[in-house]
């Protein structure tokens, strides 16, 4: 358990709780590959946004825990279907569940918990809450779509970049920090400032996060590295080393990334290319970039809080978007 979570000990429990109860399906398959991902954890960083959000707006009623697993299955959901697009064998320390049951039953039980999700809305019976959370689900899908379209092409804008991270990641950060706030029914520039708070934190978790895939240890992180590079995902580490490295190093870096659209596609990178590769991203200061970039984020996430009353959850809110920069997992 990260440290945050113990100002919200007994909600993340009964939240948990929830979560468990709620993967239950008749279809037994169903219920092993649910409980296969959810059991192994993760960070519940997007419920514990939730909890910690809804308590610093004193919020008295008792939604805040369905949200929270909403959110959790919403992402649980993306997470199965991540790893069968990404082709990716590790998640959470052990193998994905594509790895162990192939890629169909991964991405049908990734429908099963997205749908979980929406029976649960409907439990809370609140169409602000169903607007948000619709626009969320259908905005990650495109995200990840446009992605996979951009995917194998060196040219991609940074622009271009910053956009699918905002749609694959931190609309679900936006939108636990937004729908706490909704059911506490915050004042309204409280709101946009909380949702503001999620955006930012939001976009720096996935550059700290693209960073990691280069920088990180698999036995830290719980999923292999490397794997961006051979999906041919022009990340912003990449984007800048190609930016700034000589004509040569640009060059096998781009001609790295256009190999994977027209070889066997997530084929492992030959891995003294990725070592050079990881070697020109450190000397072009291309991780020191992106960890900028995801530092500039977390001030304006940490800003957007400056309307938010002094509480406990208010510096655990802080805290949280810090650890997103210095995580090594
Ligand atoms: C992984 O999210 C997907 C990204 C947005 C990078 P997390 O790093 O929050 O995954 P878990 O839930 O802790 O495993
Ligand atoms: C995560 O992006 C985005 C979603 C899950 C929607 P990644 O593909 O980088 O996430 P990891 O690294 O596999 O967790
Ligand atoms: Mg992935
Ligand atoms: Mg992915
Ligand atoms: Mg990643």
């Amino acid at each position: 358990m990260l440290s945050f979570h113990q100002a919200v000990t007994e909600d993340f429990e009964a939240v948990n709780q929830l979560i468990l109860g709620q993967v239950h399906s008749d279809v037994d398959l169903v219920e092993n590959i649910g409980n296969y991902l959810i059991n192994a954890g993760g960070k519940r960083l997007r419920p514990l946004l939730v909890l910690l959000v809804a308590k610093a707006l004193d919020y008295k009623g008792s939604e805040q825990h369905t949200l929270a697993a909403i959110i959790e299955f919403i992402h649980s959901a993306t997470l199965l279907h991540d790893d069968v697009v990404d082709t990716s064998d590790m998640r959470r320390g052990r193998a994905t569940a594509n790895a162990k049951w192939g890629n169909a039953p991964s991405v049908l039980v990734g429908d099963f918990l997205y749908s979980r999700a929406f029976q649960m809305m409907v439990a809370i019976g609140s169409m602000p809450i169903m607007d948000i959370l619709s626009n969320t689900t259908n905005t990650i899908a495109e995200g990840e779509v446009q992605q996979l379209i951009n995917a194998g092409d060196p040219k991609l804008s940074e622009a271009n970049y910053f956009d699918v991270i905002h749609k694959k990641t931190a609309v679900l950060f936006e939108a636990a920090c937004e729908t706490a706030s909704v059911i506490s029914e915050g004042d309204v520039n409280l709101q946009a400032d909380l949702k503001a708070y999620g955006y930012h934190l939001g976009i720096a978790f996935q550059l700290v996060d693209d960073a990691l895939d280069y920088t990180g240890s698999s036995e830290a992180l719980g999923k292999n590295v490397g794997d961006d590079l051979a999906e041919g995902k022009p990340t912003l580490p990449l984007i800048y080393a190609m930016k700034n490295g000589t004509e040569q190093e640009s060059k096998l870096i781009a001609d790295t990334i256009r190999a994977t659209s027209t070889d066997d596609r997530n084929a492992p990178v030959d891995p003294d290319t990725l070592k050079e590769i990881i070697a020109i991203i450190q000397r072009t200061g291309a991780i020191d970039y992106t960890h900028k970039k995801a530092e500039d984020h977390v001030s304006k996430a940490k800003a957007s809080l400056s309307l938010l009353k002094d509480s406990r959850y208010k510096t655990e809110l802080e805290k949280l978007a810090e650890f997103s920069l210095g995580r090594d997992h």
